[in-house]
């Protein structure tokens, strides 16, 4: 992989910026949707606390990812992004980590076999506890209460002490995150991933469906190539590939002091990682070119994501192509693309054109989920044939321009609950409330989510 001496990167933050590069220099700019910490002072103390704790990964872990999303960026393979919209600090149990990998494995299987191309396996987890949002307050009932900005801030419970930022929430993440990574590497690693565990990430609630069975026919299609390549004398155990899986984190840099503190310096190469997750993204409300935010992701190391929605220009675009990915390396900018199912056909196309022409080696992923958000009687919701028709336009633009549709970037829970609307269960609005516990955004069951897989192995076979 083409890597940016540190010198390199520093004579360009300072011919962009005028200032170098570090891990602070996002503290000279306006950083949007940071929470009104009450007292700043403990702030800073917890944050000093933070930057002395061990990083969650390792940069080489993240240049890895880069060199994976090359791939993605070339052609050769597919992005799949997908957890939590916001992690929630009650729902941190083993089954609910390991139904969440169920299904996101169960989605790779589908995506690898039915369309025959590698998948990279990012997760919206261990880390994923902080919310952008459109109003710093709400009206609960007949109060008018702060928001709810993700467990890293605050709690979802609607009262006034509860919506209280609190800093010592930012050490709490820290260590949800490392345990649920620690999981997610114990999982990935030691066997429960494992090729021949096909049929065991199936639910029992999913296996009993419509596209529990399609999934279960192609687990039994792997389980007979498996005992024909063991036939054929092949040493299975040897192959490591089929036992273990390459998974990576992900989240959306939104609170700066925390991803700072655990921004570390890699012995091998002087470079600078965000060592809280492999891959960072910057959000629609967040990705001002002169903002903090931009300034923060320009100068890590990592893999980043931008999301890119209907109100973006071309040439804002390439500006931030710029400002974040200035060397032009593969695999270092995703492009997340969530412009809503009846805009995307218009906006998409020309970004994309834009984009070719200035030879910015970009990865395009989609994200069906967040321009199609309605509410219903109170309650956030989606319609699956939303998602659907927006994932459908951007694999048309994609093939209209001739650039590569690399990857979808969704929101799913393992669970059976009822937050989006349709798909084969057949979810109606006054079902929501059965088993709506997001603490954010509408997730995908299980159920939808196998599903959508099948639907986008469609798209990515014709
Ligand atoms: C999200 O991914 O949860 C999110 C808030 O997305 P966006 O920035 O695209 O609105
Ligand atoms: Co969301």
């Amino acid at each position: 992989m083409a890597r940016a001496e540190p010198t390199a990167r520093w004579v360009y933050a300072v011919a962009m910026t005028g200032q170098p590069w570090s891990p602070q220099s996002w503290r000279r700019r306006r950083a949007a949707q940071q929470p009104p910490w009450p007292d700043e002072a403990e702030l800073e103390r917890v944050l000093k606390t933070l930057g002395a704790l061990p990083p969650l990964v390792f940069a080489g872990e993240a240049r890895r990812l880069t060199t994976q999303l090359a791939e993605v960026a070339a052609g050769r393979a597919f992005l799949l992004q997908a957890g939590d919209c916001s992690e929630s600090f009650a729902e941190f149990t083993a089954d609910n980590i390991r139904d969440k990998l169920k299904v996101i494995l169960q989605m790779a299987v589908i995506l690898t076999y039915a369309a025959g191309v590698p998948v990279v396996k990012v997760g919206r987890i261990a880390g994923q506890y902080a919310k952008p949002r459109s109003t710093p307050t709400e009206r609960v009932g007949d109060v008018e209460l702060p928001v709810f900005r993700g467990h890293m801030v605050n709690d979802d419970a609607p009262d006034a002490e509860a919506r209280r930022p609190d800093p010592e929430r930012l050490v709490a993440a820290y260590q949800q995150a490392a345990a649920t990574l620690n999981l997610i590497r114990a999982f990935t690693m030691g066997g429960f991933a494992d090729l021949s565990q096909v049929h065991a990430w199936n639910q029992q609630f999913v296996a009993a469906s419509e596209e529990g069975r399609r999934y279960e026919q192609i687990a039994g299609e792997i389980d007979r190539a498996l005992r024909f390549m063991a036939a054929c004398g092949i040493d299975l155990a040897a192959e490591a590939t089929l036992h273990q899986v390459p998974f990576f984190t992900s989240h959306e840099a939104l609170i700066l002091g925390y991803e700072e503190a655990l921004t570390r310096q890699d012995s091998l190469t002087g470079d600078w990682y965000d060592c809280s997750a492999h891959m960072l993204w910057v959000g629609e409300r967040t990705r001002q070119p002169a903002g903090a935010h931009v300034e923060f992701l320009s100068g890590i190391g990592n893999p980043v994501g931008m999301k890119v929605g209907p109100g973006i220009d071309p040439d804002e675009l390439l500006q931030l192509c710029d400002r974040l990915d200035p060397e032009r390396v593969p695999g270092r900018l995703t492009l997340i693309s969530r412009m809503g199912a009846d805009r995307i056909g218009e906006a998409l196309p020309p970004l994309l054109e834009a984009v070719r022409r200035s030879g910015h080696p970009v990865l395009w992923a989609c994200d069906p989920m967040h321009a199609n958000t309605f509410t219903s009687k109170g309650r956030k919701t989606r319609r699956f044939d939303d998602i659907l028709a927006e994932l459908r336009g951007f694999f048309d633009a994609h093939r209209a321009v001739g650039t590569w549709p690399g990857g979808v970037h969704v929101e799913l829970t393992g669970d059976d609950v009822t937050e989006c609307l349709g798909g084969f269960g057949d979810i109606l609005e006054d079902q929501l409330h059965l088993r709506y516990t997001t603490t954010c955004d509408p997730r995908l069951n299980a159920r939808q989510s196998i599903d959508l897989a099948f639907r986008v192995a469609e798209l990515l076979r014709h």
